[in-house]
């Protein structure tokens, strides 16, 4: 079950306990970590094991789709790894890096890469006036011929996205954003809230999710929060 439907299972049990007379305490097996709050000095600690490969700034890996985590948004870093674990989000190396880890441990995590400011590291990817014309026109306007709804609506006019769990786009690395696109396209990731993304992700051509990585890579990412 996606979170989004989780949450409002929750809060439709809540409203019920809290109009009926009896207090009745209810834990679902399965609740999102977004509900924690994250204490960055503890996830400190915790990170020993990532920077091999998401860097010690949390700057990641260009030319090996190894995320730049570094300003996004703690929660739904929190999220992704609980997802890792719970296997609606497939990698071995990530599920057996925070395998261990508690959802407060994930919260402190996310806690300490969101508040990391780390300069971008360059793009990979050159300008092409063409392909980055039709980046621009997905992120601001969408394809409505096509169904595709824009980019921005969604994750900022700028990419910079919109928390908690609306994740950053621009300034992620090329490799990652067309590897994850393809994930959602084969339906190897398929953990996001009410499915949104999975949406889009299908309509994209390849040129497209070309375009859009290669644009989105070159843009500023959020140094700071
Ligand atoms: C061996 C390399 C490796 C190690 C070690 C590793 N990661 Fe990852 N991580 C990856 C890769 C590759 C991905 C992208 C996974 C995918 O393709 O879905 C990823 C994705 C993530 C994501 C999701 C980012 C997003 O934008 O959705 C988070 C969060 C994350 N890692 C945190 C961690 C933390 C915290 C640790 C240490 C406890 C860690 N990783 C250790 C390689 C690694
Ligand atoms: C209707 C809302 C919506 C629209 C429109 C949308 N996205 Fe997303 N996108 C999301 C959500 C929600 C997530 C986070 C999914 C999750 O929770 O794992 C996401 C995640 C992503 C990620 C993964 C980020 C990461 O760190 O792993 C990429 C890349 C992405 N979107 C690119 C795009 C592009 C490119 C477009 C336009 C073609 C687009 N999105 C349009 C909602 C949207």
């Amino acid at each position: 079950m996606p979170p989004t439907a989780r949450r409002k299972i929750r809060f439709s049990l809540l409203a019920a306990v809290a109009s009926s007379a009896m207090w009745t305490p209810i834990t679902l097996a399965d609740e999102p970590p977004a509900a924690l709050s994250g204490n960055a000095a503890h996830g400190a600690q915790l990170v020993s094991a990532c920077t091999s490969c998401h860097g010690k700034g949390g700057e990641g890996v260009a030319n090996l789709a190894f995320p730049r985590l570094a300003g996004q948004f703690g929660p739904y870093l929190a999220a992704e790894m609980h997802d890792f674990v719970a296997g609606t989000r497939h990698r071995a190396i990530m599920k057996f890096a925070v395998k261990d880890l508690s959802e407060q441990d994930l919260a402190d995590v996310g806690a300490y890469y969101a508040a990391l400011s780390t300069p971008p590291t360059p793009a990979t990817a050159a300008p092409d006036a063409v392909m980055d014309q039709r980046a621009r026109q997905l992120i601001s306007q969408g394809d409505a011929a096509n169904g595709i709804a824009a980019c921005g609506s969604c994750h900022g006019p700028d990419g910079l996205g919109r928390g908690p769990d609306m994740p950053y786009i621009a300034g992620q690395h090329a490799s990652y954003i067309a590897d994850q696109i393809n994930s959602w396209q084969m339906g190897d990731r398929h953990n996001d809230r009410g499915l949104a993304m999975a949406a889009v992700a299908k309509k994209l051509s390849t040129p497209d999710i070309n375009a859009l990585a290669n644009w989105l890579s070159r843009q500023a990412p959020p140094v700071a929060r």
